[in-house]
């Protein structure tokens, strides 16, 4: 089974940097995410790895097989990379049918009619298409091509499957099904997946590892309790997370060993971390998430309410603090009239301090 290693890979056009000396190691059977904004080079790596895109440098080794090596002159096609694909833009067979467009795969590769016919009803039934199965692409509604696209790049058993953003024309419901049924399927068929998406939700709930990148360049690669909990910049805490992070300017005071005097919200508050807080000094940005802002009548601080946004399940509370909003996220359906005076206070052992100049995560800890 597969394991790919990306070394110093980088990929450039004239003097625009697409992906900057990425370095990863996807291990075997992970259910790998690449994750961030719009043009920050997921679809390039994706292309890379699977031999549709040729990097400028570096090498990518599959399953102990350098595929690609810029200096050894290596570059496999992706036809021999056993790699299963489903891109952005993926294509039906116009001219066949929604069965015909499944079995294809399987015919190239000589499989028997019977197991054929068998794979493809699996596939029809998990993709809930069976009722298209005679209907040719033109006659299905976005979603469902999008379905028959999955079914199709799944229907072979590929060792390492690449997604590019398959879900992105389904609707939330579908979606949801969908997600826990790839889920599945990456344990029952126990393959290697990449899958791209700018969905930090979609990341979080369906990888073993989170790849965030922005402009080309990776940012944290870990899994993704570990991206929401301990993040390792600001632009990693800013991205992953909704509603966003709250982040607060402060100002630290004394130091001494594990803890830190801040001032934050006109307060002062001691910071107390499990690693000593040695060189850190001056203004600092403090990361609160908004579940660890509970509003309370016995609340330390005190604040206005600026909105309220009850969703059902949960409701974000915007609380005003002098020129500050921060995010409060609280269970069940609250409502509170905007402009009164609301207590909240943090609690939690995983407030985070940001260092203003690198946005690079310092500590985590609690504040009391
Ligand atoms: N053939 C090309 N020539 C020049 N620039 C390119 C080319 N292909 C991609 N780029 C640029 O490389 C950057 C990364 O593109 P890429 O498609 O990998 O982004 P992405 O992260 O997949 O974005 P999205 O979420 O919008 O799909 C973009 O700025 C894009 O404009
Ligand atoms: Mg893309």
């Amino acid at each position: 089974m597969p394991e790919i290693i990306i070394k110093n890979v980088t990929k450039r056009w004239g003097n625009f940097v697409g992906v900057d000396n990425l370095n990863l190691t996807i291990e075997d059977g992970a259910f790998i995410t690449l994750l961030g904004p719009s043009g920050c080079g997921k679809t390039t790596t994706l292309r890379m790895i699977a031999g549709l895109e040729t990097p400028t440098t570096g090498e990518i080794i599959i399953d102990g097989q350098t595929v690609f090596s810029s200096t050894k002159g290596i570059n496999i096609s992706a036809a021999k990379r056993d790699v299963g694909f489903l891109f952005q833009n993926y294509a039906l067979w116009p001219h066949m049918t929604v069965y015909q467009n499944i079995a294809f795969g399987l015919e190239t590769l000589k499989w028997s009619k019977e197991a054929i016919k068998e794979r493809v009803s699996e596939m029809l039934k998990m993709m809930k298409i069976e009722q298209f199965s005679a209907r040719y692409p033109a006659e299905l509604s976005g979603g469902q091509q999008q379905r028959v696209a999955i079914a199709r790049t799944l229907a072979p058993k590929p060792k390492v499957l690449f997604m590019d953003e398959p879900l992105s024309n389904l609707d939330a419901k579908l979606r949801g099904e969908m997600r826990t049924e790839l889920k599945r399927l990456h344990v029952d068929t126990g393959s290697t997946f990449v899958y791209v998406t700018h969905d930090q939700l979609e990341a979080m709930t369906l990888a073993t590892k989170i790849c965030l990148m922005n402009e080309g360049v990776v940012q944290q690669y870990d899994p993704p309790l570990t991206v929401y909990g301990q993040p390792a910049n600001l632009f990693v805490a800013d991205f992953v997370g909704n509603p966003t992070m709250n982040f607060i300017p402060g100002r630290i005071g004394s130091v001494s060993g594990n803890s830190a005097e801040v001032e934050l919200l006109g307060k002062k508050f001691t910071f107390t971390s499990c690693c000593p807080l040695d060189g850190l000094k001056g203004d600092v940005t403090v990361g609160i998430r908004p579940e660890f802002l509970p509003i309370s009548d016995n609340g330390s601080i005190v604040g206005s309410v600026y909105s309220t946004l009850p969703s059902g399940m949960e409701t974000t509370v915007k609380i005003k603090v002098g020129d500050t909003i921060l995010s409060s996220v609280m269970f069940g359906s609250l409502n509170y009239d905007v402009d009164t005076d609301i207590r909240f206070s943090i609690y939690s052992d995983k407030i985070l301090l940001f260092e203003n100049e690198s946005g690079r995560m310092f500590a985590s800890g609690s504040m009391k």
